[in-house]
């Protein structure tokens, strides 16, 4: 499900290990540099980094979760999480983030400050022929539209974030 984005994952951390050195020391700056880059950790990422250290993977997870600034922010009553890789970018995802961040008032990787909705991307959930796709908490949209983002947030909003939009 997610073999050509571990693909892509796997090159860029290659990269950043070429880059800042195989040490332990560069953990954290590699950690650093994904979570500006994609706006989260995931525990894929988590996975790759600690492989290609050549350190134990609860060692990246006990680093990115005593770093609060790395491993994010309390959540809202809803998550909204859209798909932020290659398929869905190509399929449109910038219409739909633009038109997340317009209703809800927020960037991503922010939560609205009524606590109801949290915004944040996601790498490949498995529906690239299907973008842009997104979750609303464990649900799965796929084809989302502006409007029908706009209608998610009205959902959510709505405390209503599981119905169809
Ligand atoms: S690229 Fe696979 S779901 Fe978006």
């Amino acid at each position: 499900m997610v073999a050509p984005q571990t693909e892509e994952l796997r090159v860029e951390i290659a990269g950043l290990v070429d880059k800042l050195g195989p040490g332990r020391s560069s953990l954290i700056p590699i950690l650093q540099d994904i979570k500006h880059r994609h706006r989260e950790l995931d525990s894929e990422t988590m996975q790759v980094v600690a492989e290609m250290l050549d350190i134990h993977p609860v060692e990246v997870y006990s680093v990115a979760s005593f770093y609060a600034f790395l491993h994010g922010a309390p959540q809202g009553a809803h998550v909204i999480r859209l798909c932020g890789t290659l398929s869905c970018d190509f399929a449109g995802k910038d219409a739909v983030a633009d038109a997340l961040c317009d209703e809800l008032g927020i960037g991503f990787g922010e939560t609205t400050a009524d606590g109801q909705v949290t915004l944040e991307w996601a790498s490949c959930i498995g529906m690239c022929d299907q973008g842009p796709a997104l979750l609303v908490d464990d649900e799965v949209r796929t084809r989302v539209t502006p409007d029908d983002a706009r209608a998610i947030v009205a959902a959510c909003r709505a405390d209503e974030g599981r119905a169809d939009a």
